[in-house]
């Protein structure tokens, strides 16, 4: 009992409320050291070289990807593993994702990872693919989305997200959000999501 680490151990161990405070300042310490560095980090907060922001249509599609849930069946994160990349093509990099807010990287794997899957099909494939995917892929257990062709992009709504993306450092410029109208009027729900696919992954090659 002489030894005043062992005293001073048990002392803790011990007592709920020393316990837990120390618990509290060890796990607060450990996420600030872990966390604050990748506001600051290069890598984490610089584009990729070729990373670009979606344009009014692809940002459009990408809010349907989000509303229909597509990526509680599909990733957008390579991993570092050989079979990874193998498959997909190079692991994602933080600096692809700087424009996304939020990010879609998910963790549910039903279907395949869609980081790279820009110019891996024609947009004729994602549009049958995306209305009935079993015309395509016979065994398939992605839901069929035939509504998408039917309806048109809220064209009035995208101006306000492009605003709202500039206020948290995605540099939209004054032309693109006045040409964002025009840009996306008239187009369906499904132009929009293929032009959001067809430009994922493309501004790091293989
Ligand atoms: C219930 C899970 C599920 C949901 C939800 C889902 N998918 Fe899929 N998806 C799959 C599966 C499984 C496959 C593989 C079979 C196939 O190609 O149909 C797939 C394949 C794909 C592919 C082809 C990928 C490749 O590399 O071959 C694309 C593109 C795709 N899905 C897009 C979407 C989009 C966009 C949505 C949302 C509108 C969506 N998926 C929703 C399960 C899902």
């Amino acid at each position: 009992m002489a030894n005043p680490v062992v005293a001073g151990h048990e002392k803790i161990e011990t007592s709920n409320f020393l316990m837990i405070v120390l618990i509290l300042l060890a796990v607060a310490v450990g996420g600030i050291v872990e966390i604050i560095p990748l506001f600051f980090q290069a890598s984490t907060t610089e584009p990729v070289p070729g990373v670009k922001p979606y344009t009014a249509l692809e940002l459009a599609g990408r809010d349907i990807y989000q509303r229909e849930g597509c990526f509680y069946c599909h990733s957008q994160m390579i991993r570092h593993l050989r079979s990874e990349t193998l498959r997909y093509g190079p692991y994602s990099q933080a600096g692809e994702s700087v424009y996304d807010h939020p990010f879609l990287w998910g963790s549910e794997r039903k279907g395949p990872d869609l980081a790279r899957v820009g110019g891996k099909y024609s947009d004729e494939w994602h549009y049958t693919h995306l209305n009935n995917p079993r015309d395509l892929v016979p065994e398939s257990i992605m839901p069929a989305y035939p509504f998408l062709s039917k309806n048109l992009v809220d064209a009035a709504g995208i101006a306000p997200r492009m605003r709202a993306l500039r206020k948290v450092g995605v540099p939209y410029t004054d032309a693109d959000i006045a040409g964002s109208f025009d840009a996306v009027n008239g187009k369906t729900e499904l132009q929009a999501l293929v032009a959001y696919l067809q430009s994922l992954g493309l501004a790091v090659k293989q």
